[in-house]
């Protein structure tokens, strides 16, 4: 099974970002590759999605807690809408990312940036800069995981960021895992911190992580989770990183002698770091504080005999949905998100509650919202490379703005409706 490789050349990266500097390179930097060993698993038949519409109900507008758990945003489907949608212009985005600005870097096709999430019983809340930020008054919000978490996370900025005069912000990156933006009106931060796997790995470094081997210490979180333990909203992603048949699972400290290894079936693998997690979690969430959420995977369109096309295509080209209701790619690995159901239905019993963010079947039709070829390319383009724009296109991440401004969306909802105070 051929490994499909974004490698992205990670150059230096310290200092305080003014935000006179182009934070173009700053995303850049961190980001390096994203090497999926791919598995793939039978796909099970689709999911039937009612299609009739039942008098939309507004949620958000008002401050009652059950709007949200009556209707199921993630149940729904996307509506042409030029008019509103893009949320934000990516040339006015003072913080965009070069490997997510499509339109920067060529592409031409511009409607998946006029696409709305219609959920099929309700409408999703506008997205109101102003409230969030009051919202996050004094307050942390932290994305804790991946590339796909952290476009998401860029998506955010760009959605704050019209509402904040440039002099009232600024966005902090001192080389480490964790990078800081913050609305210093409000004193709010919204922050991204790197930990692919959740857990420590050999991974770790949020600019050099290219590694062959991955090696995951599964019962060991603390180093990275000390740095986002006391947030007030926690969002989480884990997938990508682990689709691969078995991970080398150490017991013991990295470099150690004594380290045992061993290799561990994936799923089992996974499921031992998201307990891990949610023990943390458990453990040292202030419950009466903190809201905590889970993305869900992040689709990839990497094989486009998956949606009925010649074999050997992916992404690149693409430039209109799945129209397949209930589509689903054999990237996409259920047995993983049942996984994280569990673990967070556990975590349920014992008192601590996390909002999973379903995003998976509504990305999926999104095979034309990836980056592909149109992103800042890190290092030359060889000819063999010029020649296969096939080869080197990017069809994991995701354009912005696009796709994960949804996401947003729907975290913004999940925010407002189940405030705890
Ligand atoms: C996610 O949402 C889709 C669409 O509503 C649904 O078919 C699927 O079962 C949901 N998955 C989970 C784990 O909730
Ligand atoms: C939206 O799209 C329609 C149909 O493609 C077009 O006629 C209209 O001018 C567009 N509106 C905007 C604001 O771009
Ligand atoms: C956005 O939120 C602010 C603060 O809550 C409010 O004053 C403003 O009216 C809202 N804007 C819209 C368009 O709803
Ligand atoms: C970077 O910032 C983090 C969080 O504020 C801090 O824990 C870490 O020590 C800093 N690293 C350096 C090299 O300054
Ligand atoms: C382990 O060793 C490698 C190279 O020998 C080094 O780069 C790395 O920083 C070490 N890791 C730890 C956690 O000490
Ligand atoms: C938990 O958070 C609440 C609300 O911010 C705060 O009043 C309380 O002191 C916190 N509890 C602990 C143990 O830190």
């Amino acid at each position: 099974m051929a490994a499909k490789k974004h490698i992205l050349l990670p150059e230096a990266v310290s200092g305080t970002i003014d935000i006179r500097c182009s934070f173009h390179s700053l995303i850049g930097l961190l980001v390096a590759a994203l090497v999926v060993g791919a598995i793939y698993l039978t796909a099970e038949s689709g999911y039937l999605v009612r299609e009739e519409d039942e008098g939309h109900k507004l949620i958000g507008a008002t401050n009652d807690t059950t709007t949200t758990s009556g209707c199921d945003l993630f149940a729904g489907k996307w509506v042409y809408d030029n008019e509103s949608y893009p949320l934000y212009k990516d040339k006015e985005c003072s913080f965009m990312s070069d490997q997510l600005a499509c339109a920067k870097f060529g592409r031409k096709d511009l409607d998946y940036q006029h696409w709305r999430w219609q959920p099929h019983q309700c409408d999703l809340p506008r997205f109101n800069a102003t409230a969030l930020l009051e919202r996050l008054r004094n307050k942390r919000l932290v994305f804790v995981g991946d590339s796909l978490n952290r476009g998401q996370w860029v998506s955010m900025v760009c959605l704050l960021d019209k509402a904040i005069p440039p002099h009232l912000k600024y966005m902090h990156n001192n080389g480490s895992s964790l990078i800081t933006f913050k609305a210093k009106e409000y004193n709010a931060k919204i922050e991204f911190y790197w930990a692919p796997l959740l857990v420590e790995s050999n991974s770790d470094d949020p600019v050099l992580h290219r590694l062959p081997e991955r090696i995951v210490r599964a019962q060991a979180i603390e180093k990275h989770a000390r740095h986002w333990t006391d947030a007030d909203i926690l969002v989480f992603n884990t997938y990508l990183w682990w689709r691969r048949p078995q991970m080398d699972v150490l017991w013991g400290t990295f470099n150690s002698s004594d380290g045992i290894y061993k290799k561990v079936d994936m799923l089992r693998s996974y499921e031992l770091a998201l307990k891990t997690w949610a023990d943390w979690l458990e453990i040292h969430v202030n419950r009466s504080k903190t809201q905590l959420f889970f993305m869900s995977m992040s689709p990839t369109h990497e094989r486009a005999e998956e949606w009925g096309q010649p074999e050997g295509g992916n992404c690149y080209t693409e430039t209109e949905m799945i129209k397949e209701v209930g589509y689903r790619g054999k990237g996409t690995d259920p047995k993983m998100m049942r996984m994280v159901e569990a673990t967070i239905d556990d975590l349920e019993r014992r008192g601590l509650n996390v909002q999973m963010i379903n995003i998976t079947q509504l990305s999926e039709y999104r095979k034309e919202g990836h980056p592909s070829i149109y992103r800042k390319q890190w290092e030359p383009l060889t000819q063999e490379q010029l020649a296969d724009p096939l080869g080197y296109a990017d069809c994991v991440h995701w354009c912005l703005p696009g796709v994960p401004d949804v996401w947003n969306e729907l975290l913004y909802a999940y925010i407002f409706n189940h405030t705890q105070n």
